[in-house]
């Protein structure tokens, strides 16, 4: 009795505090792109217009697509900052026939001259690809980046012994080879009680960014987002990265019942499917009553606070060097570049999955499933900020030099498959 009257007086002072906060917030400038900001070593204020910036030059990078062949064209990338497209091509001849076909965006144009071809780096990509396969590498990346012109191969040097034949035999190909070190998937234990108690009769929001917790109490890994289908829209599947299931903790009937926290673990549901090979996702069903499928994704101002989910974004719609950012429950929010779009990842396990986006983005363990999103707003007063879902973290990577960081994405088009469909809050 005390306990629920102690825990009714908590959750008062903290409505109490949240609200005094959001009104500090309302005060306080557009802090909600402090990350961006970061990224782009702007002020905040800054950030409304290189992200409609942003926008304009993918635009044109969509339009500017159909009019490239792959024999002249050799891909391209943007630079918000410098308010650049950049087009690698091999014949410089073609540079006025493309500029002329490109009028509205002729001053966003940047040309420069390369030696392989998009059909070059299409066919060296899928040979690499099938050569790691034949050397049985391992904990590898293979992608595909314009801005270097070449393939980039991301290996973890714990492995050199292993992965030696297949580098011996890529060299033949003159790929970009960088040092970067997986972090371990393991769970992040914790202090907390891992009694489940029953829920009690209040709703309990899960969103985009949040830990998501096992029965043991540990942070397993981050909420991703949540989705539904056409077939069977009165059922909600939170999701996140496939490899956050752990057999260990899997129910008799193989599925694993994943947890959020209010001052206890409340249970969501079970992840029934899961998958390893190809994607990494895995699809946890929203089973208790009390569990709220908030379409928002948590994100850091001066205080917390959440943004609303207004759609997703294929990564066909994406340019290379465009910004993307992740709500980590670890890592809070960070944002980074696009490197490729293209690529596959092999993991230690032996898992291989294709299809992923490359990023500069810093993530760590526990970032797992995150959401990353791109955020939208031609309006710098608009608040809050609107977010345009792309994908999932799935692994997080360190290279050489601290900054030299690598978060791999599962796109969005890969999760919204059949009959899936995004829940957005408009
Ligand atoms: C960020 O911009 C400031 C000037 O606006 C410059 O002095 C500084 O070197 C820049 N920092 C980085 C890391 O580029
Ligand atoms: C290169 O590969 C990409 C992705 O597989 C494909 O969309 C594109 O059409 C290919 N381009 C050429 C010129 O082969
Ligand atoms: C570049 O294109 C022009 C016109 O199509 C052609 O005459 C020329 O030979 C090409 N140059 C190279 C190096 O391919
Ligand atoms: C560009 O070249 C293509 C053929 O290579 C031609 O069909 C097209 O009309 C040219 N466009 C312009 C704007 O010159
Ligand atoms: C392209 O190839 C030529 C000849 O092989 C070489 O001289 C040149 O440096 C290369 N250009 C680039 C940008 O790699
Ligand atoms: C690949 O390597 C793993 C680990 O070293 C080994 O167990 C497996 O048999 C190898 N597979 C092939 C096809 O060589
Ligand atoms: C939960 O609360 C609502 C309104 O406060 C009430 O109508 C409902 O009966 C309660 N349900 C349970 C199971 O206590
Ligand atoms: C789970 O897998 C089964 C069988 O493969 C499939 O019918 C079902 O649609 C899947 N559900 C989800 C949420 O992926």
């Amino acid at each position: 009795m005390i306990k629920k009257a102690l825990t009714k007086l908590i959750l008062f002072l903290f409505i109490i505090t949240l609200q005094t906060h959001l009104k500090i917030y309302a005060l306080s400038d557009n802090s909600q792109y402090a990350s961006l900001a970061k990224l782009w070593n702007v002020t905040n204020d800054e950030v409304p217009k290189l992200l409609a910036r942003e926008k304009t030059l993918i635009e044109a990078s969509q339009k500017l697509k159909p009019l490239l062949d792959g024999i002249n064209f050799c891909g391209s990338y943007i630079d918000t900052k410098s308010n650049k497209l950049f087009i690698n091509i091999k014949n410089l001849s073609l540079k006025d026939n493309i500029t002329n076909s490109m009028k509205p965006y002729q001053n966003l144009l940047s040309f420069n001259t390369v030696n392989n071809s998009l059909t070059k780096l299409n066919s060296t990509f899928d040979k690499l690809t099938n050569l790691a396969l034949q050397y049985n590498a391992t904990n590898y990346i293979i992608s595909k980046q314009y801005k270097v012109n070449n393939i980039v191969i991301y290996l973890d040097p714990n492995d050199y012994g292993r992965n030696k034949a297949f580098i011996v035999n890529a060299m033949q190909y003159n790929p970009i080879i960088k040092t970067s070190t997986s972090n371990k998937d393991q769970p992040k234990s914790t202090t907390l009680e891992s009694t489940v108690i029953e829920g009690r009769n209040v709703s309990v929001y899960v969103v985009g960014g949040d830990w998501l917790y096992d029965h043991a109490g540990n942070e397993v890994c981050t909420a991703g987002f949540w989705i539904s289908r056409e077939s069977r829209n009165d059922q909600r599947y939170l999701v996140t990265a496939g490899h956050c299931f752990d057999n260990r903790f899997a129910n008799p009937d193989g599925s694993q019942t994943f947890y959020t926290r209010v001052f206890n673990l409340v249970d969501i549901g079970r992840m029934t499917n899961h998958s390893l090979q190809l994607k990494d996702l895995g699809y946890i069903l929203k089973e208790n009553n009390l569990i709220v499928d908030r379409p928002f994704v948590k994100s850091v101002g001066r205080v917390a606070r959440e943004s609303p989910i207004i759609g997703s974004l294929p990564s066909d719609e994406l340019e290379a060097g465009s910004n993307l950012c992740m709500s980590g429950a670890e890592s809070r929010v960070k944002c980074g570049y696009i490197d490729a779009l293209d690529a596959n990842i092999n993991f230690r396990d032996g898992h291989y999955v294709e299809d992923v986006i490359i990023t500069t983005i810093y993530s760590t363990l526990g970032d797992s499933g995150a959401p990353v999103y791109h955020s939208e707003s031609d309006d710098p007063e608009d608040f809050p900020d609107r977010i345009i879902i792309t994908g999932i973290v799935i692994s997080g990577r360190t290279g050489n030099e601290e900054e030299e960081v690598t978060s791999v994405v599962q796109p969005i088009n890969t999760i919204l498959t059949d009959d899936f469909f995004l829940i957005t809050a408009n």
